[in-house]
């Protein structure tokens, strides 16, 4: 996986970020000015170079278009209070996309390709990291089959590309979420573990079907017993009961995610009581009953930590503790928030400068 890649730099002529405001955009619908492209082909990378933010043309055979042979990460770049760029754990992204690679029979990307191309990237766009308090600059690195070819088989060619977007809040208000006993986001065996393209876009329909009756996601249990929950929506879920925090130990239909990893973190650098372990759907719901759930959120990149006001179960609903009153979760926001922000020490080393 070594490599000494050489990334070529074709600059964009004018810059659009000044066409808006960077610091109030809908999350993911406006990009910056460069994106990334590497090549994989003859066995090896190739072709790599930062270009303006583009349409590239494609067969309308692509291989991943027809069997998703596609995975992503999702990360983000914050700029501190003297306008230093920094990005959020990019190791760990790039460590969970090769294991993504590898579970999706596609090459790894080398190290040195990821970072650079990150790096450079950064500093070419670094006037897209917004400056407000809940700003990023949100990263999509994704690897895509790009063989045009019908037949189903491991494609031979593949685009490595990182695109960005400022983003700022990814849910404007805490969520209800409905528990999904009849569709299933993994399965034993499965990709679940992974992001995977089509573990998304299996997820839209039952999401619709909850947002048709009043919920804003779906908290996914899991595909043998329907007993456990899982994941709630594009994200981790953690549940404070009493003064343990417990969220579902990782398996290979739960997603490794980088801010659970880091909520959890936190939660034992600050004493707290941690269990990583199956969590029953019972045992929820007595806690909520005995008034001994205090808190209940989902955990990602893109929102951080959304929080969980209302779960819907058996034509049920259930309130649990308003905001106001959950003590672990904000403090863990606003710890992130600090250290990504340059205003706490950064103990962890999460943080990685972009050069100037
Ligand atoms: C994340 O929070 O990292 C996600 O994967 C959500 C993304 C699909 C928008």
């Amino acid at each position: 996986m070594t490599s000494t890649i050489d990334i070529q730099i074709e600059k964009i002529k004018k810059s659009r970020v000044s066409e808006q405001d960077i610091n109030d955009v809908p999350f993911g619908k406006c990009f910056a000015d460069h994106m990334l492209v590497a090549e994989y082909a003859d066995g090896k990378w190739q072709n790599a170079k930062i270009m303006p933010y583009g349409d590239v043309p494609m067969s309308y055979a692509m291989s991943a278009l027809h069997y998703g042979q596609a995975i992503f990460e999702g990360m983000k770049a914050y700029k501190n209070d003297k306008g230093e760029v920094s990005i959020f754990r990019a190791q760990d992204n790039f460590k969970r996309l090769n294991k993504s690679a590898v579970r999706m029979a596609m090459p790894e990307v080398p190290e040195d390709l990821f970072m650079n191309g990150l790096i450079e990237l950064l500093r070419l766009d670094s006037a897209w990291v917004p400056t407000s308090d809940l700003g990023s600059l949100y990263i999509r690195p994704f690897l895509i089959s790009t063989d045009e070819a019908i037949g189903v088989k491991i494609s031979d060619t593949y685009k490595f590309v990182i695109i960005c977007c400022p983003a700022g809040k990814y849910y404007s208000e805490p969520i209800k979420v409905l528990v999904e006993t009849n569709y299933y986001r993994a399965v034993r065996g499965g990709v679940g573990f992974v992001k995977a393209a089509g573990n998304y876009g299996r997820s839209l329909y039952p999401t619709k079907l909850a947002q048709q009756k009043g919920y804003q996601q779906v908290i996914w249990t899991d595909s043998e017993t329907q007993q456990y929950f899982e994941e709630s929506g594009t994200m981790n879920v953690m549940f404070v009961i009493g003064d343990t925090l417990i969220t579902p130990g990782l398996s290979d239909t739960i997603l490794d995610g980088v801010t659970r990893s880091s909520v959890l973190a936190l939660a034992r650098d600050w004493g707290m009581k941690v269990e990583e372990r199956k969590v029953s759907i019972k045992e929820v719901f007595e806690a909520i009953e005995k008034g001994t759930l205090k808190e209940a959120f989902g955990c990602g990149t893109a929102a951080t930590i959304a929080q969980i006001i209302g779960i819907g179960h058996n034509g049920k609903d259930y309130a649990l503790p308003p905001v106001s009153e959950r003590k672990f979760s904000p403090k863990v926001d606003e710890t992130l928030r600090a250290i990504r922000k340059g205003r706490l020490e950064d103990k962890h080393h999460w943080m990685m400068k972009v050069p100037a």
